[in-house]
């Protein structure tokens, strides 16, 4: 949500600004804008996405070794060239870039205008800036103090980077809320949201915590608290993932770049932990908690999206294999109602981005009533895993499209290896231990099967590419992946689409079935598939468009449906992993064949940090 990188070093600012806004603008793609410090300080900032901004460059003179840039994912202010970052403060001198929202910025802006300041944005994001250079100009403060100055007025989030051209060697810095990276390079250092504009410049990064800036000078850099300025030593961490990883590669979009992933990726994720001939999984991140989640009364699963319906698969996991409580709620929710929360209760949180900012506050709840909070999150050094008391890292690699794929797929891999872990130390027998640890293992070659049949999917994508509504339908396990679906179509299609309970249809949605209607079946040969026959009958009667994902095609199944697509046999348990596949496929040829932005959807970005 809004993508910031900064720049100060001594080669040319602007291509390396204009590449990490690049890389940064799947959080936020409605302006762009740079603000480059050379013998003066100058900005270019226009509406839209990076690409109009960089075409721009070209016609103006832009140079310098520091600089800052953004790109916007608006919150206050329509998405304009005035409201685009960076902001200038009144005398011009001042630049900044903020992600966040500064949530008491009508007062502020209140006593500045009545100092005479004129703004020229209809951003939270100017008052800062306008407030540092009061600060600065009136007080006669270093910048850095004024900066430091300026936010203890603050209330809400923000990830800052400020240059003064009065001061054309200093950068600040500053995080609450709002994820900030320091990359130091060799005589050159890097300030970004994630490390994904670094990566290709240095692999020394600084990850900041919150309450923290940095302040950058020709002597190095200093990271103090906020509050105190007092000086923390933070160590350097080595990022592990490779340039490749943040690159398109030959694939069309990142997306199906990353739905391809997954062969591989649900193997990573389950790399050293699945102890198949044990029937076990250890995940050594929660390791010296286990005895705590063992005997928790409950577990509450919270999460946003997609993380949220991959809570939803293991709470079934976890309830059918380890017998305890299991209850999922949408972090926005779960941060502001009344949960029944104590000191044996366990809370894991799951998110791609781990700077999801209502998982992060469901995450504070949490701990403030003693829970114990379990992190799995993809990004490594993420606010959410830096933040809960363990954890377990997908391993899924570096996500970039904005609807979540590879990173799904993982979550649900690790919540089964949790489900099979409790359940073996909660009396799941070993033979059955072994079943599910062995499907689990099985399911790269079965992702690699679906990966290389195509064929059907696309053909359908082909046929329904005009129509305005989809209905998805599930029991059990495979529910969530019939939600799953569902928002995977709408995010990047834009076609309404409803995920339901197969059963619940006929309450309700079965009002909409016509033969204008594809309506996805997921239809494994589990306990449910009598059940889910019926639902389908249900569809056939009313002339519905049937599109079946089962794992064994049946008479039935293909005198009742339009379309089937077969995924390989597996253990029932792993299904939904697999079922989820196609439907992602699907949603990708829809959206292609629609002419959609798949990779960048209109009014999304890639991490919610507000709330
Ligand atoms: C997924 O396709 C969505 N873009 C979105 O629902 C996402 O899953 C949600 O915002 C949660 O993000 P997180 O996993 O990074 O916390």
């Amino acid at each position: 949500m809004c993508g910031i990188v900064g720049y100060y070093g001594n080669k040319d600012a602007v291509p390396i600004l204009i590449n990490g806004l690049k890389r940064l603008e799947y959080r936020g793609y409605d302006s762009a804008g740079i603000a480059v410090l050379g013998e003066d300080l100058n900005v270019l900032k226009r509406a839209g996405k990076v690409s109009v901004l960089e075409n721009l460059i070209d016609d103006h003179v832009l140079s310098g070794t520091v600089g800052i840039a953004h790109t916007r994912w608006a919150t206050h202010g329509e998405p304009n060239d005035t409201n685009a970052h960076p902001h200038l403060d009144h005398t011009g001198n001042i630049a900044l870039v903020h992600n966040g929202i500064i949530e008491n910025y009508q007062s502020i802006k209140k006593v500045l205008e009545k100092d005479g300041i004129q703004f020229q944005s209809e951003t939270d994001s100017e008052v800062l800036v306008q407030l540092i250079s009061k600060i600065y100009y009136q007080d006669g403060l270093a910048f850095h103090d004024a900066v430091q100055a300026a936010l203890q007025d603050v209330v809400g989030t923000f990830g800052i980077v400020v240059i003064c051209k009065d001061e054309p060697d200093v950068m600040v810095a500053a995080r609450l809320g709002s994820p900030l990276v320091l990359g130091i390079g060799d005589g050159e250092y890097f300030i970004a949201s994630d490390s994904s504009p670094i990566v290709e410049h240095t692999r020394s990064v600084v990850y900041l915590d919150e309450s923290e800036m940095v302040v950058l000078t020709n002597d190095g850099y200093t990271i103090s608290k906020i509050h105190d300025q007092q000086i923390v030593n933070k160590k350097i961490t080595t990022i592990e993932h490779d340039l490749e990883a943040i690159e398109k590669g030959n694939f069309p979009h990142f997306m199906l770049k990353e739905i391809y992933e997954q062969k591989n990726t649900i193997t990573d994720t389950m790399r050293g932990r699945l102890q198949v001939a044990d029937g076990t999984a250890f995940l050594g991140g929660l390791s010296d908690y286990m005895p705590r989640i063992e005997k928790a009364n409950r577990l509450y699963i919270t999460a946003c999206g997609t993380s949220w319906h991959a809570g939803l698969i293991g709470k079934y996991l976890i309830e059918e294999y380890a017998d305890i409580p299991v209850h999922v709620e949408y972090a926005s929710e779960f941060r502001y109602r009344h949960t029944i929360i104590d000191n044996e209760t366990v809370v894991i949180a799951i998110s791609q981005s781990g700077e999801t900012a209502d998982t992060l506050a469901a995450i504070k709840k949490a701990k403030e009533n003693g829970a114990l909070t379990v992190g799995i999150c993809n990004v490594v050094g993420s606010s959410i895993a830096r933040n809960t008391d363990c954890g377990v890292y997908t391993h899924a690699g570096p996500e970039i499209g904005v609807a979540s794929t590879k990173a799904f797929t993982a979550q649900v891999t690790v919540l089964s290896m949790l489900a099979l872990l409790l359940g073996r130390k909660k009396g799941l027998n070993k033979l059955q231990g072994i079943k599910l640890a062995k499907a689990l293992n099985d399911m790269g070659q079965n992702v690699e099967v679906i990966l290389n049949n195509t064929g059907m999917i696309e053909k359908i994508a082909s046929q329904f590419s005009d129509v305005d509504n989809f209905l998805y339908l599930g029991r059990g396990l495979n529910f969530p992946v019939a939600l799953e679906g569902a928002l995977k179509l709408k995010e990047i299609s834009y076609i309404h689409a409803e995920g339901y309970p197969a059963a619940e249809m006929k309450h309700g949605p079965i009002a909409l079935i016509d033969d204008n209607m594809p309506v996805v079946i997921i239809a494994p040969h589990d306990q449910t598939y009598e059940k889910v026959l019926s639902n389908i009958q249900e569809v056939h009667a009313r002339n519905g468009r049937i599109i079946i994902v089962t794992d064994k095609k049946s008479k039935d199944l293909t005198r009742l449906s339009d379309h089937i697509i077969e995924i390989p046999q597996c253990h029932p348990r792993v299904f939904p992993i697999l079922a989820s596949i196609p439907l992602q496929l699907l949603a990708y040829h829809l959206a292609v064949i629609r002419g959609c932005d798949v990779d960048m959807p209109r009014n999304l970005a890639k991490s919610v940090t507000v709330e």
